[in-house]
């Protein structure tokens, strides 16, 4: 622990050297100012001075849970262009929503943000609920969303914190509790800062900080607001936050995937359940994976289809965060696909569909046997 911001709890007081701590005030104007000299012209915020439309925060902040701001300004704009209002939004078809949602992840959240609009016509009477608890009651939008929607969208002094503002907090305090326990703290930390006027506009100074200067490796410390205050930067120790919990080692579980090709070419995909890991994502169907191997035998009786299922040579490694998978490959030819659950995709067109990285993994792996190689799978 390096320093220690007023009030934190910290059981080896006479260790630590006492450092100065920033005004909060003094903190929220340079934040402010830096914001207003050349924040991200990002298509959801609104011209300063300017109450942003709920709809258009919301919309980005759905949109923006586990995507990246590149992938997520052009589906934005489609969406408003062709459902300009939650009105709009509620009475589309779930099926062309989930159609347009195609390629930004995850389909529970699509299904969750036609059913919140659908819950605010019902419910609100077309209006978004302007506190974080009520917005919190709305189906996909959780402890984060509320608070960036309540503060971005009305005015609330509510802290969206996520990992970047978790970085941007544990480096500005130099808090040397490892994630993720920090995160209790750093909460109670940003909400202390939160301004009572503009607090929309500081949430977004801290997110653009934490994107564009803050960042995880090499942070530009010379252009950021809080360089003197920051007691990472001062240190010259700012990559040391957050602090890392030591890492147990991963496990390693083992599949097998069927790469299942019609006489046409066509290969077989499927949906994955819409809860646990890739919840309703495309996939290669597969078997469960667990820590035992297969046994061949084992895995062709849960193949999709019963066919003369052959192995590929090699195999398909990928690392989530918990584990390490290990996925085999056997590949079988259909003469009549009818009938299976899933859809044949013709192999030209597998960038179609939103596969996930393990998924694409497969597909190239299997691909090179037959022939089909990026850029078909992107
Ligand atoms: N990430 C989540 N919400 C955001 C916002 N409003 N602006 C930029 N990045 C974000």
């Amino acid at each position: 622990m390096v320093g220690s911001p007023p009030g934190q709890n910290n059981p080896n007081q006479e260790a630590v050297s006492v450092t100065p701590q920033p005004p909060p005030a003094q903190l929220r104007r340079r934040m402010l100012a830096w914001y207003d000299r050349g924040h991200r012209a990002l298509p959801w915020r609104a011209d300063p001075g300017v109450t942003p439309d709920p709809y258009r925060v919301w919309l980005s902040e759905i949109m923006l849970q586990q995507t990246t701001v590149a992938t997520v300004i052009p589906y934005f704009e489609a969406f408003l262009v062709r459902w300009p209002s939650i009105a709009k939004l509620a009475g589309a078809d779930l099926d062309e929503v989930l159609h347009a949602w195609q390629g930004l992840g995850y389909y529970a959240r699509a299904r969750n943000m036609h059913a919140c609009a659908c819950a605010v016509i019902r419910d609100h009477g077309g209006r978004f609920p302007d506190t974080e608890e009520a917005l919190r009651r709305l189906p996909g939008i959780g402890a984060y969303t509320a608070a960036a929607i309540a503060a971005i969208a009305f005015g609330r002094r509510a802290a969206p914190v996520d990992g970047n503002i978790i970085r941007v907090l544990a480096r500005l305090y130099a808090l040397g509790e490892p994630l993720p326990g920090v995160r209790t703290r750093v909460q109670a930390l940003a909400q202390a800062l939160m301004p009572a006027g503009r607090p929309g506009d500081f949430a977004q100074a801290l997110m653009d900080l934490g994107a564009t200067v803050c960042t995880p490796r090499k942070p530009a410390c010379g252009e950021c607001p809080w360089r003197r205050a920051c007691a990472a930067n001062r240190d010259g120790t700012p990559e040391a936050y957050p602090v890392k919990a030591r890492k147990s080692p991963r496990p390693t579980r083992r599949g097998v995937a069927f790469w299942a090709v019609r006489d046409d070419g066509a290969v077989l995909l499927r949906r994955r359940p819409e809860t646990g890991l890739l919840g309703g994502m495309m996939e290669i169907p597969s078997t469960e994976w667990r820590q035992a191997p297969w046994l061949l035998p084992e895995a062709r009786a849960l193949a999709p289809v019963a066919t003369r299922w052959r192995s590929l040579p090699g195999i398909v490694r990928h690392t989530f965060t918990h584990f390490h998978l290990e996925l085999t490959v056997l590949s079988g030819r259909i003469a009549d696909g009818d009938g299976l659950d899933g859809v044949w995709c013709p192999p030209g067109r597998l960038s179609d569909h939103a596969l996930p990285t393990l998924m694409k993994k497969v597909a190239r792996h299997a691909g090179a046997e037959f022939g089909i190689t990026p850029p078909m799978i992107k």
